[in-house]
């Protein structure tokens, strides 16, 4: 029997070990965020390219033997994948994955968070950039807003924990409401993150005039409640923790004006099996092709030398265009358009 050698403590270039994968379901959303996936229609990735759930499972099998143990599923919007709980169940098996997480923009969850808890998800991120129902169509281009207020209130109901609310803070569009936003969610028991606006895939009308800084969140928070304080922990998520006065903690994920490329430990894998080790990254790895194959130490031998030769710190690159040839649109339209995968909801955001 031929026995593959596992590959735990698998580094990249920078000696950044593999940990964390961001597996896309889908990348259809039924939202049209105007940071995201701003268009009415998209050359969609074909149905018989999509990964079934044991196709899926498989290949988080084969990553948890190089060292990955949390799992996020992202999409598009996740919950359109019809069933996914039967994918969280197959994961829950595994029991090098000791994390499971969720990110959606909540619209389906009023429906489908008792399942998901049944399945046994432990963590659930909502994304919610305000909390002006006008404003909410006007950047999403659909009506749902009570559908996510409801749906991020019965997560609480059925007893889901660690819930968080993710914001992307846009300048002269929600920068005005991040004392709103905090409040709320203290309200839901939600810490709330904030997102500085990235210049990726989809992000068309993205420039840096529309970024609201770390440096600008901290500010108008301090003008509200004071003096704020770091939490200090030794982490690899993208995100700073902030405690406030009253013990309030919330998150701010500098992207954009200080990447955290030196730590990052993730990797996606969109939904029809490409492996993409950066956000930024213009070409993946076809992992689809040899799963279906049958050929799995193809795969393995993929993950083992794509990681090893990693080089990738996609934001660093963004941000230091900024002092030579300046910070343009990162991939122009009709780019966009030949390969699908290069959009974040295709990639997972
Ligand atoms: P936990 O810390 O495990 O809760 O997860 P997370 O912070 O990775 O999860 P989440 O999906 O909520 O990520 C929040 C946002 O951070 C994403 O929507 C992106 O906007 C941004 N983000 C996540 N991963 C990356 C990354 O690898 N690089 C960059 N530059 N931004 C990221
Ligand atoms: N800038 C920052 N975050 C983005 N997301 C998608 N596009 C962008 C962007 N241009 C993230 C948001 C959203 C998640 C699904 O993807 O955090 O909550
Ligand atoms: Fe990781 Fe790329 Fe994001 Fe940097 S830009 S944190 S390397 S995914």
């Amino acid at each position: 029997m031929n026995v593959e050698p596992t590959g735990s403590d698998l580094f990249d270039t920078f000696g950044r070990p593999l940990r964390s994968l961001r597996v896309s379901v889908t990348d259809r959303c039924n939202l049209r965020c105007r940071y995201c996936m701003p268009e009415d229609e998209y050359t969609w990735l074909p149905r018989e390219t999509l990964l079934s759930f044991e196709e899926i499972n498989r290949l988080v099998e084969i990553f948890a033997e190089f060292g990955v143990d949390k799992v996020r599923l992202t999409g598009g919007e996740p919950l359109l994948r019809r069933d996914l709980p039967t994918l969280i169940r197959l994961l829950k098996q595994q029991a090098a994955i000791q994390d499971i997480a969720l990110t959606t923009n909540g619209i389906l969850l009023d429906e489908q968070a008792e399942s998901l808890r049944d399945a046994g998800l432990h963590r659930i991120t909502v994304s919610l950039d305000t909390l002006k129902p006008d404003r909410f169509k006007q950047l999403t281009k659909r009506d749902s807003f009570d559908r996510v207020l409801q749906g991020i209130a019965h997560v609480r109901t059925v007893g889901l924990t660690g819930l968080k609310i993710d914001t992307v803070a846009i300048k002269g569009f929600n920068d005005d409401e991040l004392v709103e936003l905090i409040e709320y969610g203290k309200s839901v028991e939600a810490e709330v993150r904030f997102i500085e606006y990235m210049d990726v895939g989809g992000a068309n009308d993205w420039g840096m005039d529309k970024v609201f800084s770390q440096a600008e969140i901290l500010e108008t928070l301090r003008q509200a409640y004071g003096p704020i304080e770091p939490v200090r922990e030794n982490s690899s998520a993208p995100a700073s923790r902030f405690r406030l006065p009253d013990g309030t903690t919330f998150g701010i994920i500098p992207s954009t004006t200080a990447p955290f490329c030196a730590t990052c430990d993730r990797s996606r894998l969109t939904a029809d099996g490409m492996w993409y080790l950066c956000l930024y990254a213009r070409q993946g790895l076809d992992l689809r092709e040899p799963l279906r194959m049958n050929d799995e130490s193809t795969v393995r031998a993929r993950i083992r030398s794509g990681w090893q030769q990693r080089i990738d710190r996609g934001a660093e690159e963004r941000k230091a265009l900024e002092s030579s040839s300046g910070r343009g649109q990162f991939i122009q339209i009709e780019e966009l358009r030949q390969d699908p995968h290069l959009e974040m909801h295709a990639r997972g955001g």
